[in-house]
C-alpha cells in the first residue's frame, strides 16, 4: 500500500491530496485564486506565485489532516512539474522538494497534462489503452493517441490560442467574469448557436492542428460592428455560436483521429471537458462510429492534486524519481516539463 502526498500549483490553484496506490483519494484540497485573477479577466503570474506561496502550506496541511495521516505515513511526495507558469509551478515544487528531503521520501516530477489524463482513471478505474485523447485547458489544446500508459504520440495541437484561453476570452470581451469558460457555457444554453456565423478554422484541414484566434477574432469584429451601428448585442447567442465553432472542429477532429487510430475508446480531459456541450456532442458523435467516451466529473476537469497523485502511481512503481532518498539535495535541479 502506497500513500503519495501530491502537490500542484502550475497555474491559479494551489491544491494538494493523498491518493493510495494511484486509485483511492484520501483527501483532495483545492484552494482557487480566481477571485484574486478576476478584476484582470485572466491569470496574473506574479499574483499567482504569491497567492501559492501564501496557502500552500495550510493546502498541504489540510490534505494531510483531512486524510488522518501524517508526512510520515506517505510513501513520495508528487508535485506537478510542468507545463504551467513558471513562478507558480516553482512555489509547489521547492515546497515539495523540502518536504521529501525533510521526510527522507522520495519526489516525483509530474506532467500536468498528464495528470489530468489520469483524472479519468481516478473515476473510471476500468479504463484502458489504446485510445485517443483530446485535451483541452486554459493553457493547451491538443490531441494524443496513448498507445500505452507513459507512450504519448501528439497528433496535433493549438497553432495560438488554447480552447479555455479562448473562451475565457470571449468572456472577459462580453464582461462576463473569470474563469469564463463556465460563463460562457451557461449563457449559450439560452441562445441560438446558428443566429450567427463564426468561422471554424481548420476544420477540413488533414492535420490534426487547431487555430482559435481568428474565432476571437471574428467575435471581436461581430461585437464592434454591432455595436457602432448601435444595435443591442444578444449575449447568449454570440456564446452559443463561439461555443458550436469551438466545439465543431474539435469533435470533427477527434472522431477523425479515433477513426484513423483505430481506437475504440477516446479520453477528454482538462479544464473545458467539463463542457456539456462538447461532451454531448462528442458522446453522440462518437456513439456514430461505435466508440467509447470517457469523461471525468466537473470537478475533477479543472486543476486539482488528486490527479496528480494518480499520474504518480504509475513513476512511483518504476522507481521514477527525482529525488531518491538518502540523495543530498544538490543533486536535483528544478527543470520544468515540457509538453
Ligand atoms: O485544466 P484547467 O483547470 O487549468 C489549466 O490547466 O489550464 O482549465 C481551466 C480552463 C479555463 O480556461 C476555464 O475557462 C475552462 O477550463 N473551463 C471551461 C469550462 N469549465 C472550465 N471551458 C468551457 N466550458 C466549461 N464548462
Ligand atoms: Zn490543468
Amino acid at each position: 500500500m502506497a500513500d503519495i502526498l501530491a502537490i500542484e500549483t502550475s497555474c491559479d490553484e494551489t491544491a494538494a491530496a493523498v491518493v493510495r496506490d494511484g486509485c483511492e483519494v484520501m483527501s483532495s484540497v483545492v484552494a482557487s485564486q480566481a477571485s484574486q485573477h478576476s478584476p484582470f479577466g485572466g491569470v496574473v503570474p506574479e499574483i499567482a506565485s504569491r497567492s501559492h506561496q501564501d496557502v500552500i502550506g495550510p493546502v498541504v496541511e489540510k490534505a494531510l489532516a483531512d486524510a488522518k495521516m501524517n508526512l510520515t505515513d506517505m510513501a513520495a511526495v508528487a508535485v506537478t512539474q510542468g507545463p504551467g507558469l513558471l513562478g507558480a509551478l516553482m512555489v509547489g515544487f521547492a515546497f515539495a522538494k523540502a518536504l521529501a528531503f525533510a521526510a527522507d521520501l522520495p519526489l516525483i516530477g509530474v506532467n500536468h497534462l498528464e495528470a489530468h489524463l489520469y483524472a479519468n482513471l481516478l473515476e473510471h478505474s476500468e479504463m484502458r489503452p489504446p485510445f485517443v485523447a483530446l485535451v483541452v485547458s486554459g493553457g493547451h489544446t491538443l490531441l494524443v493517441h496513448v498507445a500505452e500508459w507513459g507512450d504519448y504520440q501528439v497528433l496535433g495541437q493549438t497553432l495560438d490560442d488554447a480552447a479555455g484561453e479562448a473562451f475565457d476570452k470571449i468572456a472577459g470581451l462580453l464582461g462576463l467574469g473569470y474563469p469564463g469558460g463556465p460563463l460562457v457555457a451557461e449563457l449559450a444554453e439560452q441562445g441560438d448557436s446558428e443566429a450567427i456565423k463564426f468561422p471554424r478554422a481548420m476544420m477540413h484541414t488533414p492535420d490534426y492542428n487547431f487555430s482559435l484566434s481568428g474565432l476571437k477574432t471574428a467575435v471581436i469584429t461581430y461585437v464592434n460592428k454591432i455595436s457602432a451601428e448601435g444595435g443591442a448585442l444578444n449575449k447568449a447567442d454570440i456564446c452559443a455560436a463561439f461555443q458550436a465553432a469551438v466545439v465543431d472542429v474539435q469533435v470533427a477532429k477527434t472522431v477523425r483521429a479515433a477513426r484513423e487510430y483505430g481506437v475504440s475508446d477516446v479520453v477528454l480531459a482538462g479544464g473545458v471537458a467539463a463542457n456539456k456541450e462538447l461532451r454531448g456532442r462528442l458522446t453522440t458523435s462518437l456513439r456514430a462510429i461505435g466508440a467509447d467516451i470517457w469523461f471525468p466529473s466537473p470537478q475533477m476537469c479543472t486543476d486539482n492534486a488528486a490527479m496528480v497523485g494518480a499520474a504518480a502511481f504509475r513513476q512511483y512503481q518504476l522507481g521514477d524519481f527525482l529525488l531518491e532518498t538518502d540523495e543530498p539535495l544538490s543533486s536535483m535541479r528544478f527543470q520544468p516539463c515540457q509538453e
